[in-house]
């Protein structure tokens, strides 16, 4: 982790109450990730525990621990979605990919991750690409989708 970049933002956040969720945020949006190396650091500045960084960091499913792949693909879990072939259209996308949620393609092209709700459930099942949404998404469409990012 970039150690100036950390600390700056670090400096930022130093509020009482502490927002660690806020601060993580804007470490992984400056620095693409959140090394868990940085835990303790970052513990230090907020005055919490490194407990309390690490559970903020291990719950949201929107912070990643690993810089991501060039492109990230988040597939919506939220009710509406799954209750219109979600979990199909994810396993579609795992298929391809030949990747778990969470991880990354070898080349290093995409990365897999889940959400819940996007704000597009009348027209789900939807994904999100590189911060796109793309609604009613079916599962047959997927490899044709995912092979259109380069
Ligand atoms: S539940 Fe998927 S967009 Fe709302």
């Amino acid at each position: 982790m970039s150690e100036p970049v950390l600390a700056a933002i670090l400096t930022r956040h130093r509020t009482s109450p502490p927002n660690i969720l806020h601060t993580l945020l804007e470490i992984q949006e400056t620095l693409g990730s959140v090394s868990p190396g940085a835990i303790p650091e970052i513990a230090r500045s907020l005055d919490v525990t490194e407990a309390d960084v690490a559970g903020v960091l291990s719950y949201y499913p929107e912070l990643r621990t690993a810089k991501p792949g060039r492109h990230v693909i988040r597939v919506c879990l939220g009710e509406s979605c799954m209750a219109n072939h979600g979990a199909t259209v994810l396993a579609r996308v795992r298929a391809h990919l030949k990747i778990e949620v969470g991880e990354t393609t070898r080349d290093g092209r995409f990365t897999l991750e889940r959400v819940y709700c996007v704000g597009n459930c009348a027209v789900g099942p939807s994904l999100m690409v590189d911060g796109e949404v793309v609604g009613r998404v079916s599962p047959d469409q997927v490899p044709a989708l995912l092979d259109s990012y380069p």
